[in-house]
């Protein structure tokens, strides 16, 4: 993960790299660090923990330097401590990394065999202390990165410089994104276009195994077998204003609320309001009724949204659809059926682990459909469809609206499947369609039973367990619920399919495991109602999420209830979903946890 920049200015760059990793700092918050080059030698400022405490160092002893490299810091290897705190120095070499470097152990031996004494325990020290080996070698700073980047195994994004080398910026990419933004007279290295955007609107990408050396006025472009490469320039649409978070006390909040509205793009993208029909891409790059089966791939929060539409996919076009995650699909070698259909999901379309499942695909001859958010991302780029999730800006880490907005996407997708493949008929079409068309309606009514979702939060912090369970389309819906509690509240939950109950987790359930049991009015419903009786006699706590109404029978069984409105089954995931977040957020507000950015997470896994 982690966050990179590299200024080469007209005049003093601290705070523009401030302000540059203020838009990266959704990688990682560990730590933060500048480094300047000034009259022959490198002044550097590093702090542990937010961004806001490096810009109060810098504030207190400025940096002068018109060239410069910046870092905000996921910790992989080497804990959050100052020293461990990018850009690193050795002799002359000042470096900043995002990634791994895999075969560091490797290199450390041999550097430390060679004399060389480390102060970090980072893999990126490894980096700095080659090149700079190389330098006392007598090379000049461009072959020395050369030769180094040779030896490197592993994912990683560089931007170097050396001291008394005002005009001269060197980056590497494998793996990890790297974009070089063109100025006047400047030049700029970044992870992303989103932390150039202040600065230029001009990117080009680096492509994998790329190394680039920038001047002031020049780029030169190598490949990894050295050769000199011409990159495509391209104009950035990425906005250089800053979210806020409006009149929300977090930016979570404020996602949350937005997902009708985000919602309703979505849809305005993918069908047409006025015949409530699925809009056909023009550009369909495969024919879903050549397709004898399908695969969804993607991680965290983003693989539960393609588990949803596993069931869509079955149910509404009768086409076998495989699920998995991404960390588990790269590396298990799935045999794909010749032209078969891939799809991968990702809010930030950076995520490693998705971006080398989509690699593989591709490499397998696979025709491939991307779910993403950000539109000028790898994945998006690398993909051969490209479906966009028109969230906006998802600042915190917690994956909200985006996932509403992939579901939204996926259910469109389904229902072209079932159009194409002749297995959804043009009433069911209709219905479907007018049903997501209710959908941002429903969610709007959901947001107004906020205070009692946040009560029934309240009560469930007090837990150290909580259970979700779901059925069928909403089993992803509990898998999601368990996961935003976790990660923003820190209190363990687990999801379980409701039927699985039984066969294990069952044994966990006493008076003081709050169950939340999503429990639409659909064809399962009883099943899923005695399943959780089977956890009432046991003595567990009842939080029941429906839209069932005459539910007085159970009323006694129940510690809470939060209704939903009734609506087509077809859309339940999309709106079991915002309670499932809200009692994520009211816990972890009650609990005192940063909620944006909690503790040890990144919002962008460019790390496997
Ligand atoms: C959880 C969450 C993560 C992401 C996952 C994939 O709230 O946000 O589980 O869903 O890291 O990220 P993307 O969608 O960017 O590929």
């Amino acid at each position: 993960m982690c966050g990179i920049v590299g200024i080469l200015g007209k005049g003093p760059v601290a705070e523009n790299i401030v302000e540059a990793l203020r838009r990266l700092e959704y990688r990682g918050y560990d730590s933060a660090g500048v480094a300047t080059l000034e009259n022959g030698a490198i002044g550097r400022r590093r702090a542990v923990g937010k961004l806001k405490n490096l810009a109060d160092v810098l504030q207190r002893e400025p940096l002068k330097g018109s060239s410069g490299i910046g870092h905000t810091r996921w910790a992989t290897h080497g804990g959050v401590t100052e020293t461990n705190a990018h850009p690193h120095i050795v002799g002359d070499v000042v470096i900043v990394h995002n990634g791994i470097i895999e075969n560091f152990r490797q290199l450390k031996d041999e550097l430390i065999a060679g004399g060389a004494t480390f102060t970090t325990q980072t893999d990126t020290e490894v980096v700095a202390q080659l090149i700079a080996r190389e330098r006392k070698a007598g090379k000049p700073p461009r072959e020395a990165v050369r030769d180094v980047l040779k030896r490197l195994h592993g994912a990683f994004a560089l931007a170097i410089l050396f001291k008394g080398e005002n005009d001269l910026l060197i980056g590497a990419r494998n793996g990890p994104p790297l974009a070089v933004g063109h100025g006047n007279g400047e030049m700029f290295l970044g992870s992303d276009a989103i932390a150039l955007s202040p600065f230029t609107n001009r990117i080009t990408y680096l492509e994998d195994g790329d190394w680039v050396v920038l001047t002031h006025n020049s780029i030169e472009i190598r490949d990894a077998e050295d050769r000199h490469v011409v990159r495509p320039m391209s104009f950035s649409q990425a906005s250089s204003m800053l979210v806020d978070k409006g009149n929300h006390r977090h930016f979570m909040a404020k996602e949350i609320a937005e997902q009708p509205e985000v919602v309703g793009h979505t849809l305005a993208e993918y069908i047409n309001f006025n015949d409530r029909t699925v809009r056909v891409p023009a550009n369909l790059p495969f024919d879903f009724k050549a397709l004898d089966r399908m695969i969804i791939t993607a991680c965290g929060t983003a693989s539960y949204a393609g588990l949803a539409a596993k069931y869509w996919f079955e149910k509404v076009a009768r086409l076998p659809t495989e699920v998995d995650i991404a960390s588990e699909f790269r590396y298990r070698e799935a045999p794909l059926p010749k032209n078969g259909l891939a799809v991968v999901v990702s809010q930030s379309g950076e995520t490693a682990d998705t971006l080398a499942a989509l690699r593989y695909c591709k490499a397998q001859g696979q025709h491939t459909v991307a779910i993403v958010n950000v539109p000028e991302s790898t994945i998006a780029r690398e993909s051969e469809l490209v479906l966009r999730t028109y969230a906006g800006p998802e600042i915190g880490v917690a994956s909200t609206k985006a996932f509403t907005c992939q579901l939204t996407a996926l259910a469109c997708l389904a229902l072209l499947a079932g159009k194409v493949r002749g297995t959804l008929s043009a009433d069911k079409e209709h219905e479907y369609v007018s049903a997501l068309v209710e959908a941002p309606r429903h969610m709007a009514e959901i947001l107004k039973d906020e205070k009692h979702i946040a009560a029934v939060a309240r009560e469930i912090a007090h837990a150290k367990d909580v259970l979700y369970l779901g059925r069928g389309i909403n089993y992803p819906i509990a898998l999601e619920g368990a996961l935003k509690l976790k990660e923003i509240s820190y209190i363990h939950a687990e999801g379980y399919a409701a039927g699985e109950l039984k066969h294990g987790p069952i044994a966990l359930v006493d008076e003081n495991v709050p169950v939340i049991v999503i429990a639409p009015r659909n064809e399962l419903y009883e099943k899923t109602v005695s399943n959780m009786e089977e956890v009432a006699a046991r003595g567990g706590k009842i939080v029941m999420l429906t839209d069932a109404t005459g539910l007085e029978e159970n009323a006694s069984r129940l510690f809470q209830r939060i209704r939903v409105p009734h609506a087509n089954a077809f859309i339940s995931p999309l709106l079991f979903a915002i309670p499932v977040q809200l009692i994520a957020y009211h816990a972890a507000v009650f609990m005192g946890t940063d909620v944006d950015q909690p503790r040890n997470l990144a919002k962008s896994v460019t790390v496997e």
